[in-house]
């Protein structure tokens, strides 16, 4: 009989463990959904759901146009690029989509990865090493500590969206940067971003911005050609932005912005971005193509807004304790991960499909329903998904004043 291996031993102790706290996690295979109809719903082994899971913000993924577009460009570009940006990767479509990204936000320059978790590990260790101390929000995201565990740099937490907290830091560390998000992904809460600027521009310290959830979903966009609207989010607060493509953008990929000098640094030194192979140009030239048509449809952003404010009077008529979130994210704290995943399961029962968001991935003793707004949604579907809350929420959870 073979021996089985130290490693077989230990990754069937982590399951084992894993499920004894009711952590384990499974992948839910989704059946085709043809892109006419442009609604939320999914087919789940055979059962129709309302999806209030994705961050598809304004329902981009499922536009008709951008499949054109994406075709169209693919016929142009070829399906993939082929090499890494410095090989023979980078064309004329990442180019243009860098031109507009910077349009928007007023920043100098930009670098394109294929995900948002790669732009920003590559940005914290290719900009940080151990001489650097760096200041980020307690909720920044996984990829933001991933990169900076590796850069080696000391970091030091701030609590969460605490302007006290991070000017305390701010003043007894000689800091390089600080680092935040603009919406943060699991609250769905916005950071104090101008103030934070102010803190950081007095310090000499760089504010880093993660915009993964805010980008796209607000007004910026609506009129990108006059920059002295541009919101919150750009140049002028911060010095470094990532923005993602795979959530208001619908699609997929990231970019990094910042100032010239940053991004030839980063061309010259960011090992995903010399030793991958580049985001293909099919999808640069689709991520330009969902700005566009954002800007062309300001109405989705607005649609967006007033499905916000729909869910949360809905649910405040209805007694449910919301998080006080005023954007797509609505988490709703049961606190217990497995009365999580069973008030999941049970929404799932009633064609409702919300995230259920457990630890590591929150803190302990913090899982929620992680529920995501669209402007796809219909008055009808948002009411379905309230009448459903209702119906499985334990007690504790409702009748309580907002
Ligand atoms: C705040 C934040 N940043 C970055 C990412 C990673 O982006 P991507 O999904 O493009 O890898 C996510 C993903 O959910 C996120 O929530």
């Amino acid at each position: 009989m073979p021996q089985p291996s130290s490693l077989e031993a230990k990754i069937a102790a982590r399951k084992r463990t894993l499920e004894s706290q009711g952590l384990l996690r499974r992948r839910q295979l989704l059946s085709p959904h043809p892109i006419e109809s442009k609604s939320t719903q999914f087919v789940h082994q055979g059962q129709v759901m309302l999806n209030f899971s994705s961050n598809d913000y304004l329902g981009l993924s499922r536009e008709p146009a951008l499949a054109r577009a994406l075709y169209q460009s693919a016929l142009k570009y070829g399906v993939g690029s082929g090499a890494s940006p410095l090989v023979t990767g980078y064309s004329e479509a990442h180019f243009a989509l860098e031109q507009k990204l910077c349009q928007q936000t007023g920043h100098e320059a930009a670098l394109l990865l294929s995900s948002g978790f790669s732009a920003n590990t590559t940005l914290m260790k290719t900009l940080f090493d151990k001489t650097d101390v760096v200041l980020a929000d307690k909720l920044v995201h996984a990829s933001i500590i991933d990169g900076l565990k590796e850069s080696g740099a000391e970091f030091k937490r701030f609590l969460h969206n605490s302007l006290e907290g991070a000017e305390r830091l701010l003043n007894t560390h000689s800091a390089a940067a600080l680092i935040t998000e603009s919406v943060f992904s699991m609250d769905g809460d916005k950071a104090p971003i101008a103030e934070l600027s102010k803190l950081c521009r007095a310090k000499g310290v760089w504010l880093i911005v993660d915009d993964a959830h805010g980008f796209g979903t607000d007004t910026q966009f609506i009129n990108a050609e006059d920059t002295s609207k541009h919101n919150a989010t750009d140049a002028e607060q911060i010095d470094v932005q990532i923005v993602t493509f795979g959530k208001a953008l619908g699609c997929q990929g990231a970019a990094i912005l910042g100032s010239q000098a940053l991004i030839d640094f980063l061309v010259s030194n960011a090992r995903e971005y010399i030793y991958s192979t580049a985001l293909s140009p099919a999808n640069a030239a689709l991520a330009l193509a969902s700005l566009e048509y954002i800007e062309q449809h300001s109405e989705l952003v607005e649609k967006l807004n007033s499905n916000i404010s729909l869910f949360k009077g809905l649910c405040a008529a209805a007694g449910i304790k919301l998080h006080g979130s005023d954007t797509a994210i609505q988490p709703l704290v049961i606190g217990d991960a497995q009365q999580t995943m069973d008030i999941a399961l049970r929404l799932k029962s009633l064609g409702v499909w919300v995230g259920a968001i457990r630890p590591p991935t929150v803190p302990q003793g913090s899982a929620r329903l992680r529920i995501t707004l669209s402007a796809s949604h219909s008055e009808a579907d948002i009411a379905h998904c309230i009448a459903a809350l209702a119906k499985v929420l334990p007690d504790e959870l409702k009748n309580a004043a907002q």
